[in-house]
């Protein structure tokens, strides 16, 4: 049965629905067309996903774009950074194009991605720093993005690095953030903790073998929603909504619905 939670900023949080977990598209609906690209967002919202889960990089010529790998070898075929190319080049470059061949997917910028995907969705934007150099100016061009666009209701930051979150503290002290890490041992699971209380300000989001009902209860006690990922089998869509997570991110956000609908 799942708990209900303590803390009461939680309730009314946009990034919480009473009837389930909230559904965020992983970089889009991943499983079904090409990663963060305008046709992975436009098929999340139309199979219904409550949120869409992008990765953004600032590319050469200074952009936000919606992109996971620092480098575009496996994404595009080139061995090339995306720091390095300017927009109108990566623009050129189908994604993902020998898995979904004809999808038409390219790297496009988050101001695109946020149009293509409709005036309701929730996004969580995670902040991808492969350099730390890089994990303030990204920060910052993240807090002006959301600015300008008008999402500070509809955007929850995350990343795994805590200095691209706590730039954001500063940069943008009224967005909600979150502290991302994966699976390691007890002690590294401590450092994690420590650094999750002075970087998240809404929710953690630890990937989802680290979590049961024990530590979403403890998280919740400390006000943070969980967010949980990478989910797509339905078992373990039900484990998480029994151990109380505040949300599923899944490449199949069809599956996870169809899971949670009774
Ligand atoms: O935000 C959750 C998840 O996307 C983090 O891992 O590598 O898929 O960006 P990755
Ligand atoms: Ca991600």
């Amino acid at each position: 049965m799942q708990h209900t939670p303590e803390a009461a900023t939680y309730h009314a949080s946009p990034f919480r629905r009473d009837d389930r977990p909230l559904v965020w598209a992983h970089r889009g609906a991943s499983a079904y067309a090409p990663e963060n690209t305008a046709p992975a967002f436009e098929l999340a919202r139309r199979q219904g996903a409550d949120g869409i889960e992008c990765d953004v990089m600032r590319c050469g010529s200074g952009e936000l774009v919606v992109c996971h790998d620092e480098r575009l070898d496996r994404l595009c075929g080139i061995p090339v950074a995306v720091r390095e190319l300017p927009l109108a080049e990566l623009r050129r470059l189908p994604v993902l194009a020998a898995r979904f061949p004809g999808a038409g997917g390219t790297i496009p910028t988050f101001e695109e991605a946020v149009e293509v995907a409709g005036p309701a969705m929730r996004w969580n934007v995670e902040l991808k720093v492969d350099r730390h150099a890089d994990a303030e100016p990204l920060a910052r061009a993240a807090a002006a993005a959301v600015a300008r666009l008008g999402l500070e209701e509809r955007v929850l930051a995350s990343s795994f690095h805590p200095l691209a979150l706590l730039t954001l503290r500063t940069a943008a002290p009224a967005l909600p953030t979150a502290y991302l890490w994966e699976g390691d041992g007890a002690v590294l699971g401590t450092w994690h903790r420590a650094w999750g209380r002075i970087t998240a300000t809404a929710a953690v989001h630890p990937e989802h073998r680290l979590v049961d009902e024990a530590a979403v209860r403890r998280w919740h006690r400390a006000g943070l929603l969980v967010n949980t990922w990478t989910v797509d089998e339905p078992e373990e869509l039900l484990r998480l909504r029994a151990a109380g997570v505040d949300g599923v991110i899944t490449n199949r956000p069809d599956v996870a619905i169809a899971t949670y609908t009774p």
